[in-house]
């Protein structure tokens, strides 16, 4: 499917990017070029040292800021297919600082957009989050906007041979930032904070989020936002995993955070169908596919009226021990519970 073309990968130096770069090169071994797009050049310097110039000359870095549309599309020049990862993404960050939140995840999408339907590109994939669904806080609230930009983006493509989509997804298992590294650290201190007992999240290694990602690549017509059938975990389950002689103690609360994760509403089951394997909610407006287009291309059936998709009333769990091995798996090879 990458064999022969060039990819751009906004964000390419996070978690998800390199992960992407990492399948990217041992699938699709005769890709054309793989473009990193980000700010830091250290990030990108580490990452140069993982793949050097000469073993890997379809790596190329470009430093450059999403909100930079014309760096865009000089990054852009020739590429194929756009994978949109670039974002902020934390909670709080977002919250103490809306106007830069809102300039990465909107503002940034736009620009995403017009340099891929300057350039010729022919498939665009972004990045959503379950904080999308129903949002709650501005990350999650920009992340909406940016879903709605790329799906409507498809109505204007005019004659262009381009198809955006995006993918929703719930928490990555040991991602920067995320609940596992912070209770790692805290274990020693013997209590470890729960903000309520009752929370729940889903779980998604960064493998499959990555797998989510190619296929929307290789199937989406254009519009679709492409949810996966995952797990949920309790965090007190995850507390017990890492830390079982530790003391729990609930915190409350914080602003922004919800006590159950969604990905899909009950409003949202009008437009969602089953595939499978994963879901896709449809886009509310479509000039070039309809309802039955989508579901004949996917093969799909529509959803129930009144259905939803939330982190509390999922039929699939996480156990104790299951989240123990994915730790070792996934986040720390070497890891012990204590
Ligand atoms: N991690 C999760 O649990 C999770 C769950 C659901 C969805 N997602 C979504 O998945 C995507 C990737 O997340 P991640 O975990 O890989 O994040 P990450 O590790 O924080 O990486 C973010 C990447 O974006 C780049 N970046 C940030 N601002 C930028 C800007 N203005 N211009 C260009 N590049 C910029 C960063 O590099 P520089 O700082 O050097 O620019 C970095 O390469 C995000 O869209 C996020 O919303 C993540």
């Amino acid at each position: 499917m990458l064999n022969q073309k060039s990819v751009l990968i906004t964000g390419g130096t996070g978690s998800f990017g390199k992960k992407f770069v990492e399948t990217i090169l041992s699938r699709y071994p005769k890709v054309a070029r793989i473009v990193i797009y980000s700010r830091d050049e250290l990030k990108q310097s580490v990452l140069r040292q993982m793949y050097p110039q000469q073993k890997y000359p379809q790596l190329r870095f470009f430093i450059g800021d999403v909100r930079d549309g014309e760096r865009l599309k000089r990054a852009c020049e020739g590429i194929n297919v756009i994978i949109h990862a670039a974002a902020i993404k934390q909670v709080d960050t977002a919250e103490y600082n809306p106007e830069e939140c809102i300039k990465t995840n909107i503002h940034g999408a736009e620009n995403v957009i017009d340099a891929a339907l300057a350039c010729g590109v022919s498939d665009v994939v972004a990045l959503s989050t379950d904080k999308a669904c129903a949002p709650i806080n501005l990350y999650g609230a920009t992340k909406l906007v940016s879903d709605k930009l790329f799906t409507a983006a498809n109505n204007i493509k005019g004659s262009r041979d381009i198809r955006f989509s995006a993918v929703r997804y719930g928490n990555v298992m040991g991602s920067r930032g995320s609940v596992i590294p912070f209770f790692m650290n805290r274990r020693k201190e013997g209590v470890l904070p729960i903000t309520h007992m009752e929370m729940t999240r889903f779980n998604i290694s960064l493998q499959a989020g990555v797998d989510l990602v190619m296929y929307a690549i290789e199937n989406h017509l254009g519009g679709e936002i492409f949810i996966p059938k995952i797990p949920s975990y309790k965090i007190t389950d995850v507390a017990k995993a890492i830390a079982p002689s530790c003391e729990l103690t609930e915190v409350g609360i914080r602003p922004g955070e919800k006590l159950h994760e969604e990905m899909i509403t009950d409003t949202d089951s009008l437009n969602t169908i089953d595939l499978g394997r994963y879901y896709a909610i449809l886009p509310s407006v479509s000039f070039s596919n309809q309802e039955e287009d989508f579901i004949k291309h996917h093969k799909a059936v529509k959803v129930p009226f009144g259905f939803k998709y939330n982190s509390g009333t999922n039929d699939k769990w996480e156990t104790v021990e299951l989240l123990r091995e994915m730790i070792i798996e996934h986040v720390d090879s070497n890891f012990k519970p204590e």
